[in-house]
């Protein structure tokens, strides 16, 4: 049977009718909100390479927990800026970091406000690497150490979860391990399993101060060619104790994020990075798009693709769109 018994039409006729079937919708529930807070008092200062983000010290941070909170949004993600950068990132695993004192203040102000922290050494080493270096090379090891004594710093400051994003092999085990050991049982992990090594993050690194000072990360995040090796990042993940997974960026890989999803049982969170935000800012900005109908066009296409949860810088601007 086809045409003209069969027609696809029918159900596209009116509002109500394409309201009934269509599959996916976007929830203000599956949004998580990046939040970038720096060293210093009363700093709200905007990011030049990301706009509409700000940079917060952690005692003007509560004011925006309080705003997305109130659009609904039940978490953020937390980067963090160091005082000052060495070779061992050593402010990022401090008890007393900005992170730290970030978290503090938010749970304070808005306790239900989920808090996740970025974990990773890049915005913290001299080098502006993921790891630590050895001998002119990143040297995975010995980094585990450190990312999991920051992670164990953020958990208690109070984060409900850590995302490990510097694709080093072993650190969810040795994160988990030493959460565990020091009680913290209760507190998640979302990988970051499947990171590519992209030119989609050149926006968020001027806001992290964290590009390389030599060389790339070719030798830690994954090539943008493969597709069964994430698959393999996201099954040692689980393995190692990972709650949620990530893929990153979200539009150049949507093929992975159905893939991951269609292959594992936990929950798929997708990262719609700086770069995939300013080209719609910037085509937008240019009158050459209409910027909310893109935007919302942008994260239904991340949901279709099977992400359960949309880390988006768009966050606060979808949320009221969808309250409207
Ligand atoms: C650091 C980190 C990066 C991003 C999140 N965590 C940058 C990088 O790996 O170079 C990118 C986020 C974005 O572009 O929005 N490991
Ligand atoms: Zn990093």
């Amino acid at each position: 049977m086809g045409f003209p018994m069969i027609r696809h039409r029918r159900l596209r006729a009116n509002a109500s009718l394409r309201r009934l079937v269509c599959q996916t919708k976007l929830s203000v529930d599956n949004f998580v909100y990046p939040l970038f807070t720096c060293p210093g008092k009363n700093v709200k200062t905007p990011i030049a390479s990301m706009a509409g983000c700000f940079h917060f010290s952690a005692d003007r941070i509560a004011e925006e927990a309080v705003e997305v909170a109130s659009l609904g949004i039940p978490a953020v993600l937390i980067f963090g800026l160091p005082e000052h950068k060495d070779s061992l990132g050593s402010q990022a695993y401090i008890e007393d970091s900005t992170v730290c004192q970030t978290i503090r203040q938010i749970k304070k102000a808005v306790p239900e406000l989920l808090v996740f922290t970025d974990v990773c050494l890049c915005a913290y080493t001299d080098h502006g690497h993921c790891g630590v270096i050895k001998d002119g090379r990143i040297d995975n090891d010995p980094s585990l150490e450190l990312l999991a004594k920051m992670a164990l710093a953020h958990a208690k400051a109070g984060a409900d979860m850590v995302a490990p994003s510097d694709m080093m092999d072993g650190r969810v085990g040795k994160i988990r391990i030493m959460l565990d050991g020091a009680g913290f049982t209760e507190t998640a992990i979302m990988s970051y399993a499947a990171k590519y090594a992209s030119a989609y993050y050149g926006p968020f690194r001027e806001a992290a101060h964290s590009t390389p000072g030599q060389g790339d990360r070719k030798s830690y995040q994954m090539d943008p060619g493969n597709s069964n090796e994430a698959i393999g990042e996201m099954k040692l993940d689980i393995e190692e104790g990972a709650d949620i997974l990530m893929v990153k960026p979200a539009l150049p890989y949507l093929d992975i994020i159905c893939r991951g999803a269609q292959t594992f049982d936990v929950p798929m969170a997708a990262y719609n990075v700086s770069g995939e935000y300013m080209m719609i800012q910037a085509a937008a900005e240019q009158g050459l798009i209409d910027r909310d109908a893109v935007m919302m066009e942008t994260l239904t296409s991340i949901k279709r693709a099977g992400a359960d949860i949309l880390i988006t810088y768009f966050a606060k601007d979808a949320a009221r769109i969808l309250k409207a």
